[in-house]
């Protein structure tokens, strides 16, 4: 049998026919677009953010950011339009595994997989490890493989490598911060809803069909089991994504758009206008059923010294 992960593997990143290699991937659409292709307001609080994290850090140079899934790389295009304190030390890393997405990386390095360290900064994975390949097992403890589960059965998640993934992360980092933004549940919450809540698909900007038809044609998607993640290590904070930018600064840059927008929309100059859509950007990122909601969860790792 083919174990759930396996088939999970090829569809999305099957070298010819994965979701992600296709360029059937694009962006994630409609209700579902991920928060940097929103718009620019995310990267700017990302921006704000690392600064901060840089001036704690007592402002080393270099200070890496990895952005790892970076798809496209459209956060580094964002942060690198807010121009943030710490641009003259970011050494930005986009990793992305996708061919696809490396070739449309345009700002900071590229490459498909995590660098081996040791680094001094931040660590991101925006909406990267509900797409990492999981295990699933059914009520008796028989393992899912890449036959279609009944909706009805009740299936245990087992992401081993978002847990591995986030052990490399702390792994690499001598100082600074491990950030994770997802759509975050329990083992516990999962295994008693029905599955087809949690583990989803996407085809276009529409809900997908169940996770083993066609693929490679749509992406597969698990919400992320917060306690097996904070079994590898406990996370130093847990908010959600609106709590989360709020305390990174966003009322302060959209108040500063609306104040660009009230000056210059006689002129009706870019600026004032891209003044004007931070707010709408913001409601959609605060969206308490939507990217508001998500789970944003912290990993501090000090200096050892
Ligand atoms: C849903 S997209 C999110 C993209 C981007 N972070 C955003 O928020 O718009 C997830 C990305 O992670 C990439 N990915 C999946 N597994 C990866 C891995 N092990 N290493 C690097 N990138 C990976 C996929 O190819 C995809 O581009």
């Amino acid at each position: 049998m083919t174990e759930f992960a396996e088939f999970m593997e090829r569809a999305l990143y099957d070298p010819e026919h994965g979701f992600y290699e296709s360029g059937r991937a694009g962006r994630r659409g409609g209700h579902f677009i991920t928060s940097p292709e929103i718009g620019p307001l995310f990267g700017a609080v990302i921006g704000w953010m690392l600064d901060r994290r840089w001036e704690e850090l007592g402002c080393p140079d270099p200070f890496t950011v990895i952005d790892a899934g970076a798809g496209p790389g459209t956060l580094a295009r964002t942060v690198a339009t807010a121009e943030p304190d710490c641009t003259p030390a970011l050494r930005w890393i986009n990793v992305e595994r996708s061919t696809a997405g490396r070739s449309a990386h345009t700002v900071g390095e590229s490459t498909p997989g995590m660098p081996h360290g040791p680094i001094t900064g931040v660590i991101l994975a925006n909406e990267l490890l509900d797409n990492l390949p999981l295990r699933l097992f059914d009520s008796d403890g028989d393992e899912v493989g890449d036959r279609p589960a009944s909706s009805e059965t009740r299936l245990t998640p087992r992401q081993d490598q978002a847990c591995a993934w986030l052990a490399h992360a702390l792994s690499i980092l001598s100082q600074g911060t491990v950030v994770v933004i997802d759509y975050m549940s329990t083992t516990e919450e999962m295994a008693s809803r029905p599955w087809p809540e949690w583990l989803r698909t996407y085809r276009g900007h529409e809900r997908g069909d169940d996770p083993w038809t066609a693929p490679g044609t749509q992406d597969i998607t698990c919400e992320v089991a917060l306690d097996q993640l904070s079994a590898v290590c406990q996370p130093t904070r847990v908010t959600d994504q609106a709590a989360w930018l709020k305390a990174h600064g966003i009322n302060k840059l959209v108040a500063e758009g609306s104040a660009a927008w009230q000056a210059g929309a006689a002129r009706g100059d870019l600026a004032a206008l891209a003044g004007r859509s931070r707010a709408i950007e913001a409601e959609a990122l605060l969206d308490p059923d939507g990217l508001g909601g998500f789970t944003v969860a912290e990993w501090e790792v000090p200096a050892t010294n």
